[in-house]
């Protein structure tokens, strides 16, 4: 039987902590995607399309992962597509608690389990908000995003400015 996990977030952009998880992930099941929400209630730096395209890029290199897109509730994503499985990387104990929650509620409305990987502790500051707020200021970001997301960091503020 083959095993799939999807992997969801906003990846606003990705990071280097998110790739991680990706790749550990991707060692323990057949089929890993990664599944971007696109919320148009929430203003993005980049568009579904160039996280999709930015995600491809840093994590294509992987045989057995995929990217993916969706709307509305996580779990009839799951559902649509037979997968049983989420991966969440945790952070910190202070992103536990709203995990749990979402954890437990997609486990009653959909019979989805949600199994949580500790994040890398050279990730463990890391986030995508952080991350834009270094890139705006023209900070450095070696070490925190994939060359091809610093590179469109870059070019995105310095089309729209600080
Ligand atoms: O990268 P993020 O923004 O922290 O990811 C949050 C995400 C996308 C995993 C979460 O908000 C989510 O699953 N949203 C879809 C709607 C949903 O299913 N909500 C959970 C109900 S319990």
């Amino acid at each position: 039987m083959s095993v799939r996990a999807v992997i969801p977030g906003s990846f606003d952009p990705i990071t280097l902590g998110h790739l991680d998880i990706i790749e550990r992930a991707s060692t323990r099941f057949d089929q890993v995607v990664v599944a971007v929400l696109i919320n148009p209630g929430k203003e993005a730096l980049f568009s579904a399309d160039e996280r999709v395209d930015l995600i491809e890029r840093t994590a294509g290199h992987i045989d057995n992962v995929s990217v993916d897109r969706f709307t509305g509730l996580l779990v009839q994503f799951c559902h649509a597509r037979d997968i049983r499985v989420i991966v969440k990387g945790l952070r910190a104990v202070s992103d536990f608690e709203y995990e749990l929650q979402m954890a437990q509620m997609n486990q009653r409305m959909g019979d989805v389990e949600t199994l949580f990987m500790t994040t890398n502790p050279e990730y463990s500051f890391l986030s995508s908000s952080l991350v834009k707020e270094v890139a705006r200021f023209d900070g450095p970001l070696k070490g925190v995003v994939s060359d091809v997301v610093a590179d469109a960091l870059k070019q995105r503020y310095a089309e729209r400015g600080p």
